[in-house]
């Protein structure tokens, strides 16, 4: 079924520049290799890439959990077509993660990088991403700056995007336990936005 949400031609109409945008393909594989401890990636471990554009970071999240494997999703067709054409060692899909997810997984890790802001149904969303995690798996939220600079960012931009927010960082343990997860880290400052949620047997008690 076709998707109503107006960001699909959005990221559309930008798929085809997106990677002459900052940051670049190489930027974001610097700035990665920086949080690399955060992270906190293994060798073996699978992951899927929700929201993975034109796969700028796949090729990274590919690396790090090499010979695991990863599944990297978009709603956006042009994107992903894009992203395909790489051949990148990574299986591309194109999925709504707010719509009906079709049963994957389970996944070591769940990553959504760059991308969070924009699921228009975010409780959804988290509900969906906790059906795909193992028992043991990690729902990773990240950016490459803080929470205040990228809502002000899309605010600025406008248009289909322009009411994209990350939660409050107060908002986030609800909204997680909502979806069964629990808070295990929150990091937001000038150069990384950070949040991991655990399925809620598995989460420590709160904010680190
Ligand atoms: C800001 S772009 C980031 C792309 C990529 N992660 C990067 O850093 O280059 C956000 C991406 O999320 C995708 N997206 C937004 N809502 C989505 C949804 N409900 N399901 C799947 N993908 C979605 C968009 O199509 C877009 O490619």
């Amino acid at each position: 079924m076709k998707c109503a949400d107006p960001r699909v031609e959005f990221f559309n109409r930008l798929a085809e520049n997106w990677d002459n945008e900052e940051p670049s393909t190489q930027t974001m594989a610097m700035r990665l290799d920086w949080h690399r401890e955060v992270l906190d990636l293994k060798p073996g471990q699978s992951l899927l890439e929700v929201g993975c554009g034109t796969g700028k970071t796949t090729e990274w999240f590919a690396r790090a959990v090499a010979p695991g494997k990863v599944t990297a999703v978009d709603f956006s067709p042009a994107m992903i077509s894009l992203a395909r054409a790489k051949n990148i060692d990574a299986d591309f899909k194109c999925v709504d993660i707010c719509g009906y997810m079709p049963p994957d997984g389970p996944y070591d890790v769940v990553m959504c990088f760059h991308s969070f802001p924009h699921f228009r149904d975010q409780p959804g969303a988290l509900r969906n991403l906790r059906s795909c995690l193992k028992p043991d798996g990690r729902l990773i939220v990240m950016h490459l700056a803080s929470s205040a600079h990228i809502n002000g960012f899309h605010s600025g931009v406008g248009g289909a995007i322009g009411g994209d927010l990350l939660p409050g960082n107060d908002d986030w343990p609800a909204m997680l336990q909502g979806a069964g997860l629990g808070l295990v880290e929150l990091i937001d400052r000038a150069d990384l936005f950070f949040m991991e949620g655990r399925p809620s047997s598995k989460a420590a008690t709160g904010q680190t």
